[in-house]
This record gives C-alpha cells, structure tokens and sequence, in this order.
C-alpha cells in the first residue's frame, strides 16, 4: 500500500510548498480539507498547460486552434458520460463553473411556478436548498439522530403529495458528514410518485464511481451535478450531466451569446441544450481540467479509492476515540455508508480556536464552522448555526486518496497538543 500512496502523492502538485507557521518554521501544509477543494493532479496542470498552447475561441472561430480547442471541449462531453455511467443519447452534458453553478442553472430552468414542489432534504448543503426554496415550495425529509437521510421520511412526502412533487433533489454523499445516500432508492421512490431526481454529486465524484442508467430503469438518475475543483483539477469546470428532452423544455436564466439560433428585434430563437444552458465563452482551462482529472482517477480506479479512504477514516476514528475530550458526530462505528469526511468537537473549546492552532503551528488545514449545510449542522450539534462567522459549529477533516498515516498522526498528536494545553 505504501508503494501505491507514495506513487500517488508525488502525482498531487504543490504537496510540497512551505507555509510558513507562527514560531516562523516553514513547512508543507497537511491538507486535511479536501471536501471543500482538493489539490490538482500534475497531470491536470501539466494538460492544461499543454493545451493552452493550442488555446483558440470555442465554436465561434475559424483556425486551427479554435479547430482543436472546440473538439476537445465537445468531444469532453462523451467522456463525461461514460464517467458518470450515462452513456446514452438521453443524456446531455453541461460545462458549468461548479456544483452551486449546476444547481442554480437547473433550478432557473426547471421551476416553472412558485406552486410548483421541489423536495430536498436537511442534510443538504445551501448549494442544493437555497436555489429550490427561492423559487418553489419545498419540503424536506428528515435526519435522524445519527444524521442518516431518512429514506421512510422521503416516501412519506411523495405520497402525501399525491404525484405533485416535480423533483427530487437530494445530496449523493454529505459534505458534514460523508453520509453516502441510496439515490438509486431515491430514484425509484421518487420516479414511482412521477417526480425526477436531482443529484448534488460534489461530494462523491471523487469517491465512487457513479452509474446513471442504474441497474434498472426505475433506479435511473435524472440529473447528475458535479464540480472539478473536488477532482484534482482547479476551480471552474463542473457538469450538469441530464435528459435532454427534460432541459430542450427549459431555458435557464441565464442569458448571452451561443445559446441563440437568431435574435430579430422582437423574437429570439434559442437552440436546444446543451448550447441553451452555455451562454457566453466557454470556460476552455476548466474543461481540459476536469477532463484530465477524470482520466487520472479512472487510471487509480474507484475500487482503490473507496477501500484506502475508508482506511484513512477508521484510522482517524480510531485514533480520535482514544483522546478524552473528543466528540465525533455521526454513526463512527458503522462507516461502510460514509466518504472519508469526519467532523469533530473538542469539548469546550470553540472550532474556530482549534482550526486556527491546527493551522498556525502544525501546518494543519482542516474547515471549521458549519459548511455551508446549517441545518444539518444545527441538528447533528443540537444548537442553532448562528451564522457564517459566528462561534459553534463543528471542526472538519475530509481526506483525499493522497492523505497518508503520518498524516493521520500529525492531526492526532496535535489534537492531543490542544487537549493538554487545555486541561
Ligand atoms: N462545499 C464545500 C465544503 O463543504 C465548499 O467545504
């Protein structure tokens, strides 16, 4: 295994870049946040470099690179597909900048009243509550005390709707607690009831592989909506990968250049998706990325990912356990359900204070506060989320497949360190 985890760490670029901590040492940062963005593969950087090259305008020039550049950027859309297990011609494949970029596109386009019924749930984070409750009726399955989606809760609402629930729009994996969800449960429940379903897929894309059609069409995910920038690849690819006849109905608000096929001065004819749902320049760096990035986690494979994370998880679970004075959320003795995301507590001490003694002496980043998910964080603490900035909430480690074991044992000793500074 160490073999393996060296070979991966020396394909994340920038491991190695001193920070430098308050008694003035410098050293490379332990990067313990990677559900909120992880590093780039070399291999991104190196392609998008590469690439940049032959760098030419998208579907909108003659030349040789604007030639090269456009059958990158829609041949992407094939590979996209079949990363996400949607190789068919019933799906369409959006470049967005990111999840929150996805969600809003479709909840722009696909709400067609404020009566119209979205559910969602309270373990999702903003990206996949806000956009929906902003302009429908929404209504939310529960948690239940370990912070598990209540599926029974799920079926309850579609029922009690009678049918006019439209969409289903439910995270596939948390980013508080890595909670993975049924979607493929989901997917039946809700197709059952004539709702589709929308999957926040930015916590699990870089986790497990994913397959759309399902095993069987009742299972099939209607909407899958993912970010680069969790992948190992910077900050600005994303998909939405959906029906096409579904998004040909819709136009997002959202609007400019290449989603026309004629503007007169008082008619505009839109073409059909995916181009509907692209206006303006395509964001050319950010695909080539995320393309790259795709490629290089089928190349390590999800199979691998999944058991050596899961590894990680327990052995930070196991270590935490042994420090009196640490309060962990979440089911931590049945982990088989979760992404390698743990949030944590030190008895009275705010998570703010220790993410910044992490930071300032151990070169440590972890997220503190309550991730952009409040309610959720609100039920799991049994406290109201004051705010963005305001104290509580919980301290978050979220690993990436580079993460190793002295990883593991820095945080531990250190948490250790604030324990004893402590008492
Ligand atoms: N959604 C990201 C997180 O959970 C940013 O940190």
């Amino acid at each position: 295994m160490t073999n393996t985890v060296n070979f991966i760490r020396n394909m994340i670029h920038g491991l190695n870049t001193p920070v430098k901590l308050d008694d003035n040492r410098e050293t490379p940062v332990i990067y313990l946040d990677n559900a909120a963005t992880t590093p780039p593969f070399k291999q991104v950087v190196e392609e998008i470099e590469k690439q940049l090259l032959h760098y030419g305008s998208i579907g909108r020039g003659k030349g040789q690179k604007s030639e090269h550049s456009t059958n990158i950027y829609v041949k992407g859309r094939d590979l996209i597909k079949k990363f996400v297990g949607a190789d068919s011609d019933d799906y369409t494949v959006i470049y967005t900048e990111c999840t929150t970029d996805g969600l809003n596109k479709l909840a722009s386009a696909l709400i067609e009243s404020p009566d119209d019924i979205v559910l969602t749930t309270r373990m999702e984070h903003h990206a996949n509550d806000l956009p929906w409750r902003e302009r429908c009726k929404t209504v939310y399955a529960e948690v239940d005390s370990m912070g598990r989606l209540v599926l029974e809760d799920i079926f309850k609402l579609l029922e009690a709707h009678h049918g006019a629930i439209k969409y289903v729009c439910v995270t596939a994996a948390s980013n508080v607690t890595g909670y993975v969800n049924d979607i493929y449960a989901i997917a039946e429940l809700a197709h059952h009831y004539g709702a589709k379903i929308i999957v926040d897929g930015a916590q699990i894309v870089s986790h497990r592989s994913i397959y759309m059609l399902g095993d069987r069409p009742e299972e099939t995910i209607d909407f899958f909506v993912f970010s680069a920038h969790k992948m190992y690849s910077p900050y600005g690819g994303g998909a939405i990968v959906g029906l096409k006849s579904v998004l040909d109905e819709h136009i997002p608000e959202f609007y400019g250049g290449g989603m026309v096929e004629v503007v007169h001065d008082d008619e505009v004819i839109y073409v059909p998706s995916p181009d509907s749902y692209e206006a303006g320049s395509p964001n050319y760096p950010g695909v080539v990325g995320m393309l790259k990035a795709i490629e290089t986690l089928q190349f390590i494979g999800f199979g691998y990912i999944k058991r050596y994370e899961q590894y990680l998880m327990r052995l930070t679970i196991k270590g935490l356990l042994k420090l009196p004075g640490v309060v962990l959320y979440g089911d931590y003795e049945c982990t088989n359900d979760r992404v390698g995301v743990i949030p944590f507590n030190l008895q009275d001490i705010p998570p703010n204070i220790v993410a910044e003694y992490l930071a300032n002496n151990h070169a440590i980043a972890v997220r503190h506060g309550a991730f952009c998910a409040h309610p959720y964080v609100s039920r799991l603490t049994n406290e109201a989320v004051q705010g963005c900035n305001a104290p509580g909430g919980m301290i978050r480690v979220s690993f990436g497949i580079y993460n190793n074991e002295a990883d593991i044992n820095a945080l531990l000793s250190a948490v250790k360190e604030i324990l004893n500074l402590e008492s």
